[in-house]
């Protein structure tokens, strides 16, 4: 048995989605803007995926357009409600995940104006210092609504209310790829005008995610086409990963005991390694606002890869801060917001809800093993 825990960088697709997606490249592989008959039932099919997704978001079907990726939805989100506005100044948070950070870089490469804000050392942004970084020229404000390297819940409806006490049209974009399937979501009382989420994070496929957009927002298309999703997001529709997503969605939905589950899943986790070791802590508070998926500790002295490796040994799979980002060798950004030493180690684990209770406990042990045989090794005579 293995131990797997590494699900904020992807998730194992469920037996019914891989299923349902095999089902529909065999029965339903015409296109669904064909005017006949087989082009009309792979319509309905994705008529279904859309209306199952919607309903993870507590939203209308109408308003939510497939995208390529988690990736794709916040780069239409932001650079899309950033280009369709006449203003040029956008805000967004120290801690966004590359999605986001590079579709800032860009906007900032084409001459925006771009700020971010800083959280708190807990992690957390707060409303007030998001509201101190806008301007009368700012377009669109972005932020994520968990962190996928810590796991902290930043205060998006917060912001939303202080956005809108305000009285302008800041267009305000939520990054809730790492919330989707764990933190409910309600884009009815969020208050922001654009979601990005992500089927592989939460049991569906890879390559296929979706943005909510908000009655009346316009967004500028990152490219042009055929004019599918509304026009904005051309392309012959991936209907195989959009079905994927749905079914995904709709088991997310279905498992309403998830959140607690995992959350005491990952607090035991939390409790046997710091009551087993004193090399790792927490790198949050514990009583931080945190989804409940995610551990992020920290190794003072000791860097996460060779832990990595001593833990795979073992059977388990873990990562060192986030998984997406690792081509570069940087810093993570994230950390360096939280000014943790650079000769400090992260590593995280992230459940989902099929984690296991085994997992949490062959995790636990392991890691305690691991870095005991480290120390010794890096720390002899001790
Ligand atoms: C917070 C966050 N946003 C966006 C993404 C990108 O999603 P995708 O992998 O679907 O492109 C990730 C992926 O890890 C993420 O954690």
């Amino acid at each position: 048995m293995i131990a797997y825990l590494d699900n904020a960088a992807s998730t194992a697709p469920l037996p019914e989605v891989i299923e349902a997606m095999a089902r529909t490249m065999r029965d339903h592989f015409a296109n669904p803007s064909s005017l006949h008959s087989l082009g009309a039932a792979a319509a309905r099919a994705l008529t279904t995926a859309r209306e199952q997704v919607a309903a993870l978001l507590h939203a209308e079907p109408g308003d939510v357009i497939f995208t390529g990726s988690g990736t794709e939805a916040n780069a239409l989100g932001l650079l899309g409600a950033a280009r369709a506005s006449r203003l040029r100044h956008v805000v967004v948070s120290a801690i966004e995940h590359a999605a986001v950070f590079s579709s800032a870089r860009r906007l900032a490469d084409d001459g925006w104006q771009v700020d971010e804000v800083a959280p708190g050392r807990d992690g957390c942004l707060t409303a007030e210092a998001v509201l101190a970084a806008v301007k009368p020229e700012t377009a669109v404000v972005a932020v994520m609504l968990v962190n996928n390297e810590i796991g902290t819940l930043q205060p998006a409806a917060d912001i939303a209310l202080a956005l809108r006490a305000l009285g302008r049209r800041i267009h305000f974009h939520v990054d809730a790829v790492q919330a989707a399937g764990l933190v409910r979501l309600d884009a009815r009382t969020m208050g922001a005008h654009s979601i990005a989420i992500s089927a592989h994070k939460l049991h569906g496929p890879k390559g296929i995610g979706a943005l909510w957009l908000g009655k009346g927002r316009r967004l500028a298309p990152l490219y042009g086409g055929g004019g599918q999703e509304r026009d904005l997001r051309s392309g012959t529709e991936n209907l195989p990963a959009c079905v994927g997503f749905g079914v995904a969605a709709t088991a997310a939905l279905a498992d309403t005991a998830a959140a607690q589950r995992v959350r005491a899943l990952r607090d035991r986790l939390e409790s046997l390694v710091f009551a087993g070791t004193r090399l790792a802590t927490p790198t949050v508070h514990p009583t931080t606002p945190r989804a409940p998926h995610i551990a992020s500790l920290l190794l003072p002295g000791l860097p996460a890869e060779p832990v990595l490796h001593a833990l795979e040994s073992r059977g388990i799979f873990a990562s060192e801060g986030a998984a997406c980002s690792t081509h570069s060798r940087e810093p993570s950004r994230v950390m360096r917001a939280l000014a943790v030493p650079a000769s400090t180690g992260a590593l995280r684990f992230s459940l989902s809800r099929l984690t296991s209770a085994a997992e949490i406990e062959r995790a636990a042990r392991g890691l305690v093993d691991a870095l005991a045989e480290i120390d010794r090794a890096v720390r002899p005579g001790r």
